[in-house]
């Protein structure tokens, strides 16, 4: 049993397991945004999260954590990080990075500290964020440095950042010096940008190094949850800005989640780097971080939600979940993400195969439908000049993916199931090859559509009813010609839910937490 059930009984339960996924991470009770300190320590995969565990709703921030030894089978683990010091009374432990020196787990976050009534008019804000180190011996139980914070507020005041806004360390290692990417603003708050600092030591000192990229003017005001990675030979700077501009522009939410790739230079802390690109053109993808597996893969982890849209299963004691982990490469100065490899092994169930199949009318296969389940096809392009495929359908409820000749590629949760306050369609104009291939993750209350070999991802939470289990194959115009289908039932990746049958109440926090939410 974990430490943390007995510890407080009020954590919020799930009471339903509708929208619940079997293979996604998603956090035992409560609520989850960003990934955290993704990394292998010591023969494992470490899996952080930003998780408030008293409400399905965002609160002062602990660090959830799950462990894996094979990055489909996750196990969940007592919460890492409380916010219990003074520097993190406002929103608490804020995200991070995690980083192994001398055998011990360094998890680098964000102290997210709340100003008082006087520093806030003071200053003109009501919160100031600093960078804090917690370690660990075990990989489980974590001690806050006495150094904490170990980035302030002094260290940029005179170097264009914003004090209020400096978060999201994601700290590496580069010939024997650490580094740390963080998300900022200018005070104006008018440009997202990413700072550097560097350390010769990781625990007791950090400098300044340079703003090393920013917004020109169309990359929004802010920018979160900065990433750096190697991939293919080439700089990855992954990142999530906000305040982004929505009317018109290539982007729909005023958040979005992408890369820049170009190169770093080490002397000047500057980072050269071409256009912005989506990491996921879907609807719910947000804040990933990314990590080095042994054999040298850049793998991510999404959040697979947005802020400020309807996440119904808050219902049912629980919000949130990630996305499956995705391998990065970089090809032609372009970014793409495929599953990774591992995820096979939950195919636990013998897989149907369909080969060279031409259909003229609205069709389903055998045993190809469900909630949890993985879909790999190759489709003959040029002979299907428009067709749909219906996801969690039933009489009343589908999803729907539209693909015609000309490229363009819709996905629609109009119908899904129930109303999401926010946009229901996207579509996405593809380079017209001869072969599409689709392959599709499906998971309760999660949609992953992987597009010819990852050029494009898309991704959206949907609310179905549990019966809507049908997938349903449409030809729009003449025939649907399918090379190939593969359909894998896929196994419980994480521990099923505890099903409890009443939600606490704010009533039931822990006084200290009363008012919280
Ligand atoms: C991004 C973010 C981070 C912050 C965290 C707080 O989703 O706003 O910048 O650290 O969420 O939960």
């Amino acid at each position: 049993m974990p430490e943390q059930i007995s510890e407080i009984k009020a954590f919020s339960q799930v009471t339903d397991a509708r929208w619940y996924p079997r293979y996604h991470l998603a956090p035992p009770f409560g609520w989850c945004n960003d990934p955290n300190g993704m990394c292998f320590y010591k023969g494992q995969y470490h899996f952080f999260y930003q998780h408030y565990p008293y409400a399905p709703a965002w609160g002062p921030m602990h660090w959830g954590h799950a462990v894996s030894d094979d990055l489909a089978y996750w196990k969940h683990l007592p919460i890492a990080l409380k916010p219990d010091q003074p520097y993190e009374t406002g929103g608490g432990c804020f995200s991070g990075s995690a980083i192994e020196k001398d055998g011990k787990l360094y998890l680098m976050y964000t102290g997210h500290l709340q100003a008082t009534p006087e520093e806030a008019e003071a200053v003109g804000f009501p919160h100031i964020e600093f960078q804090c180190l917690a370690h660990s011996e075990d990989g489980v139980h974590f001690e806050k440095s006495e150094k904490n914070p170990v980035i302030e507020d002094a260290d940029v005041m005179d170097k264009d950042v914003s004090i209020h806004d400096i978060r999201d360390p994601k700290v590496w290692v580069h010939n024997g010096k650490y580094y740390a990417v963080l998300g900022s603003r200018t005070p104006d708050m008018a440009h997202g940008q990413i700072i550097l600092f560097e350390s010769k030591d990781l625990v007791k000192s950090w400098r300044f190094k340079a703003i090393s990229a920013r917004s020109d003017g169309t990359l929004g005001g802010m920018w979160e949850c900065p990433n750096f990675a190697e991939i293919d030979g080439q700089d990855v700077l992954i990142f999530s800005p906000m305040d982004l501009p929505t009317d018109g522009g290539i982007f729909c939410h005023d958040k979005a989640a992408g890369v820049l790739i170009g190169k770093l230079n080490y002397r000047s802390g500057l980072f050269t780097h071409g256009d912005f690109q989506f990491l996921d053109r879907g609807f719910d993808f947000y804040a990933p971080q990314v990590m080095e597996t042994p054999d040298g893969r850049s793998v991510i982890i999404g959040w697979l939600d947005m802020w400020n849209v309807d996440m119904h299963e808050t219902k049912d004691g629980w919000a949130g979940q990630m996305t499956i982990p995705r391998e990065l490469h970089v090809k032609d100065g372009k970014i793409f993400s495929t599953p990774v490899k591992e995820l096979e092994k939950l195919r636990k169930w013998k897989p149907i195969i369909l080969e060279n199949v031409v259909i003229d009318e609205a069709t389903t296969f055998d045993g190809v439908a469900g909630e949890a389940y993985e879909l790999v096809l190759t489709i003959d392009a040029a002979k299907s000049k428009k067709f749909s495929i219906a996801l969690r359908a039933s009489e009343l409820e589908q999803t729907v993916l539209t693909y015609n000749s000309n490229g363009t590629f819709k996905f629609d949760r109009t119908k899904s199931g129930e109303p999401i306050n926010f946009q229901s369609e996207r579509e996405i104009q593809l380079e017209p090859q001869d072969k599409l291939k689709l392959h599709i993750f499906i998971d309760r209350s999660s949609v992953e559509v992987f597009i010819n070999d990852g050029a494009e991802v898309i991704s959206a939470r949907i609310y179905p009813k549990r019966t809507s289990q049908k997938v349903i194959f449409v030809p729009e115009d003449e025939t649907l010609s399918i090379d190939s289908l593969e359909y894998y039932k896929l196994d419980f990746g994480l521990p099923h839910p505890h099903i409890k049958d009443t939600i606490p109440t704010k009533d039931d926090l822990p006084p200290i937490l009363q008012g919280a939410i």
